[in-house]
């Protein structure tokens, strides 16, 4: 998501920052900023746009004095990327500055207790909220440090803050939660920074945060506090990583960083959407009659939004007994489609830019129809053209093949079916509280197979000279199965279709040769019958079959060749769980076959054209 760097040295502070900066473009932005204080005030700068724009706003740094600073790229979630909503933010007098990377998902309430004691906002951003709380609380301590840890005990959320206290001109105090942030030292000046290659120019001596806590920055000292204002001991980590190896963190591609956001996205879509067990999502913008009076639900996206439109399906009829099409947006806008009398259309897109999907929302809109938007990136054209819109929270996506952002698109799924099931009276309190724990509990169980990547890679490696690959899956698997198969075929370039499990024997089981790997996802038990007939089916027909199913389901096992297990949970979540490992197959076949994983041929991650 947003980038934070910030110095305190010997050296003009403003060129350093707008380097770091650009070494963090990578991470997507859509407006950028810089604080410096010179030693009587704190001088800012701040444009919507590229980081070029302002480079050349400040003569590449030169215009901005001081050897201490903040420097920011956002990328937009609380309002629409403009100068006023970019970062810094400050206090009401100047005299505070902040930086800030995450979400505060409280941020509304704590707007309306300091509008209460006078506070004006003049941007749209959660972040204001915190300048002003810092002011509110250093106003009462006279103690930057305890303002600060005040702030982190009233705010909910995630947050990488770099701050400067005009008060303070030799010190930059840094905080985060659950947003990385990291302090480089050096004999020349201290740093903070979102991340390893905005510094590496500077120092390889790294100290890693950890979550609720606080860094104190002089030019020559950096200390760390927890939140209780006491000392915490940490040491350096040297970093031999070079400049590219560093902007994936590590990873190899930025595919497989991207794999593993999922349970951060996922988290992240969530938990500001769930208060007190209940599920609110304000920005649907439509009152509990107002969705018990929906007669029909129309999902229009492409690509993998597609698949969460189709898994979609599923959740909304199963859960809140709403009927539901799904359709490809290119299909969609030439197909002439029959609204009801009370229909809402759902049109998904991670880029909020694909040409077909915005045309189709332009299409509903003519014919009077109500558009909720679920979309990623925030001020993109379907946010802004949508009646309403759900973001989802999983950052910038740089990968072309889309992972964490389908997943959170499947989060916003469930919260929305869940939502409209209670709103309709066709989920029991019980059955709801059931679902909601599991829901809870999903992140958690992501982490816990993205732990098991060897055995796939493994798996994966034996099959890099596969012509064809099919998945197949019954239900919500048959959803996953989709997704399972593009994600292969966008990657690997092997040749892959999903088929309905129980379809195949209308014609795809005559692809089905000595050794054909045939993927069979299995979660749902009510199926899994079923499916053991059709893997008996292709399995006759000599083909290898993968399995993939919940922990215990021991059946599943005996008629398959290799079967993965992923963790129980409620069947209709049970995607965002087994497209895992079929995300790590596709990424493990690519990189075994030596291909561009990040940028696959004749693909490109937002279709701006028809
Ligand atoms: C491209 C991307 C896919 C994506 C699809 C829809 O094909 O490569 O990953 O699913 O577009 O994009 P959207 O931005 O609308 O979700």
């Amino acid at each position: 998501m947003c980038g934070i760097v910030g110095y305190i040295g010997g050296e003009q502070a403003a060129p350093i920052l707008l380097n770091g900066l650009t070494k963090l473009e990578y991470r997507g932005y859509d407006s950028a900023g810089i604080a410096v204080f010179d030693g009587r005030e704190i001088r800012m700068e701040k444009v919507s746009g590229r980081l070029q724009r302002l480079k050349e706003a400040t003569g590449n740094g030169a215009a901005l004095p001081g050897t201490i600073g903040i420097g920011h790229t956002r990328w937009a979630t609380h309002g629409s990327p403009s100068d006023t909503n970019a970062h810094p933010h400050f206090n009401k007098d100047r005299s505070i500055v902040v930086v800030h990377n995450g979400i505060i998902e409280n941020y509304v309430r704590l707007k309306q207790h300091l509008e209460k004691h006078g506070y004006e906002f003049v941007s749209e951003t959660d972040t204001e909220v915190l300048a002003h709380l810092l002011d509110y609380y250093y106003g009462r301590t006279k103690n930057p440090l305890s303002a600060l840890c005040r702030v982190m005990q009233k705010v909910e959320g995630s947050y990488a803050l770099g701050i400067l206290f005009k008060d303070y001109p030799d010190t930059i105090y840094a905080a985060r939660k659950d947003s990385p942030l990291i302090v480089g030292s050096s004999r020349d000046g201290n740093f903070i920074a979102s991340d390893v290659p905005a510094i590496l120019q500077y120092t390889r001596d790294v100290f890693y945060m950890e979550n609720e806590e606080i860094a104190v920055l002089t030019r020559d000292v950096v200390s760390f506090y927890s939140m209780d204002e006491e000392p915490v001991e940490k040491s350096p980590v040297h970093i031999d990583w070079d400049v590219n190896a560093a902007e994936k963190g590590g990873y190899e591609h930025f595919l497989l960083k991207e794999i593993y956001e999922q349970p951060r996205a996922v988290r992240d879509t969530l938990s500001p959407r769930i208060r007190g067990g209940q599920i609110v999502i304000e920005e649907l913008g439509m009152s509990d009659e107002e969705i018990r009076s929906i007669d029909k639900i129309m999902i229009v996206a492409c690509g993998s939004a597609y698949h969460t439109g189709v898994m979609a399906k599923y959740i909304f009829e199963g859960v809140a007994r709403v009927p539901v099409e799904v359709d490809l947006a290119s299909e969609y806008r030439y197909r002439d489609p029959i609204f009801g009398a009370r229909t809402l259309v759902i049109v998904v897109s991670q880029s909020g830019e694909t040409a077909d999907s915005l045309a189709a929302l332009r299409e509903s809109r003519a014919h009077g129809q109500k558009v909720l938007g679920i979309v990623n990136v925030v001020g993109s054209s379907i946010a802004r053209e949508a009646d309403n819109v759900m973001y989802t929270w999983a950052g910038p996506e740089i990968s072309v093949a889309t992972t964490k952002a389908y997943s959170a698109q499947l989060a916003a799924f469930y919260l929305l079916a869940m939502k409209f099931g209670q709103a309709r009276g066709a989920l029991e309190d019980s059955v709801f509280s059931e679902m909601l724990a599991s829901l809870e509990k999903l992140p958690d169980q992501m982490e816990e197979i993205l732990k098991n990547r060897e055995s796939i890679q493994r798996f994966a490696n034996r099959y890099l000279a596969a012509e064809h690959i099919f998945f197949i899956g019954r239900g919500i698997d048959y959803a996953i199965s989709m997704e399972g198969s593009l994600k292969l075929k966008e990657i690997s370039y092997i040749h892959s279709e999903a088929y309905a499990a129980g379809e195949l024997k209308h014609g795809t089981i005559s692809l089905i040769e000595e050794g054909t790997l045939v993927v069979a996802v299995a979660t749902q038990e009510k199926l899994y019958l079923k499916m053991t007939s059709n893997i008996e089916e292709v399995k006759t027909r000599g083909a290898f079959v993968m399995a993939l199913t919940n922990e215990g389901n021991k059946d599943i096992e005996k008629v398959s060749d290799f079967t993965l297990y992923v963790p129980e949970t409620n069947r209709y979540f049970a995607g965002s769980l087994a497209i895992i490992p079929l995300q790590l197959f596709a990424y493990y076949v690519s990189l075994g076959r030596g291909l561009d994983v990040d940028k696959p041929r004749n693909l490109a991650k937002s279709v701006t054209v028809e």
